[in-house]
């Protein structure tokens, strides 16, 4: 295992998450699982990488609460010395019932401190991968649903944060890129839409295909390898977001 990366994704017991630690396991990392509360899903998840011949182990935390940032960076620390990769994918919001405040403090403040965190114990050439929405990224200039707005404006204001420490990335050689899809066909997020707001989902439809859960995780996948520019975006699907930015 030493000379594979370690990779944390955050936010890997279910959909884009676990796609992205399934392909980084695939191709030699041992990946670390988090999830907030699904346990049974991320070992379930940790066995069958393992049971294919990758590596992986599981690391729970709600990253929203600062102490479970702190423990599960000691406990990384503990166990591997190091992070060479760190995939930032885990985001909120959404919940039923999730306090007018949180959006911000999972999608802005909890990204910001978890690599505040673990920044210092990533080598030169370690990579950092933000994981975002065409809906958040073009927000401001592109309309979004009323729902999804609080989402969209806080994933924003996560990644201006982020943006923000590029000179510091720069001086550490520490790779930064965003990685922004269109809605993700086979996600619950767009499965919920598709029952609560189905002109929403159809109005994307009508611009293509939408990509699907393995297409992009595979981009998020890629962009914890080759040379990319320093804060470089990927897009993947919403062609038309594109055409008009
Ligand atoms: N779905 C889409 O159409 C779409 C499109 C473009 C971009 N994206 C982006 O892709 C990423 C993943 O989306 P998804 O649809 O795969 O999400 P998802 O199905 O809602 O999964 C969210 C994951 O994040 C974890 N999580 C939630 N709150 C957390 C917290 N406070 N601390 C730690 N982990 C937490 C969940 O863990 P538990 O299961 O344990 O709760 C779960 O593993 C997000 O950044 C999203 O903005 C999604």
């Amino acid at each position: 295992m030493n000379s594979s990366r370690i990779a944390l994704v955050t936010g890997a017991s279910r959909g884009i998450g676990a796609a992205t630690a399934r392909i980084l396991a695939a191709r030699g990392d041992h990946v670390i699982v988090n999830y907030r509360e699904k346990r049974k899903r991320a070992q379930d998840l940790a066995d069958e990488i393992a049971a294919a011949g990758g590596s992986a182990s599981i690391a729970g935390a709600d990253l929203s609460d600062e102490a479970a940032a702190q423990a599960l960076t000691r406990e990384i620390l503990d166990r591997f010395g190091r992070l060479d990769v760190l995939v930032l994918n885990a985001s909120g919001g959404l919940e039923r019932g999730a306090a007018p405040d949180y959006a911000m403090s999972i999608n802005r403040d909890a990204q910001l401190r978890l690599v505040r965190l673990l920044l210092p114990h990533m080598p030169a050439g370690a990579r950092i991968v933000f994981v975002t929405s065409h809906q958040a990224h073009f927000h401001g200039r592109k309309p979004v649903p009323a729902d999804y707005e609080p989402i969209a404006a806080s994933k924003r204001a996560g990644e201006d944060a982020l943006r923000d420490l590029i000179p510091e990335f720069d001086s550490r050689r520490i790779g930064f890129t965003v990685v922004s899809g269109d809605m993700i066909d086979g996600t619950i997020i767009v499965r919920l839409l598709r029952r609560r707001d189905p002109d929403a989902v159809a109005a994307r439809t009508e611009h293509g295909t939408l990509p699907t859960v393995d297409e992009f995780a595979t981009a998020v996948a890629d962009a914890t390898i080759g040379d990319q520019p320093l804060g470089h975006t990927v897009y993947i699907g919403g062609t038309d977001y594109l055409a008009h930015s």
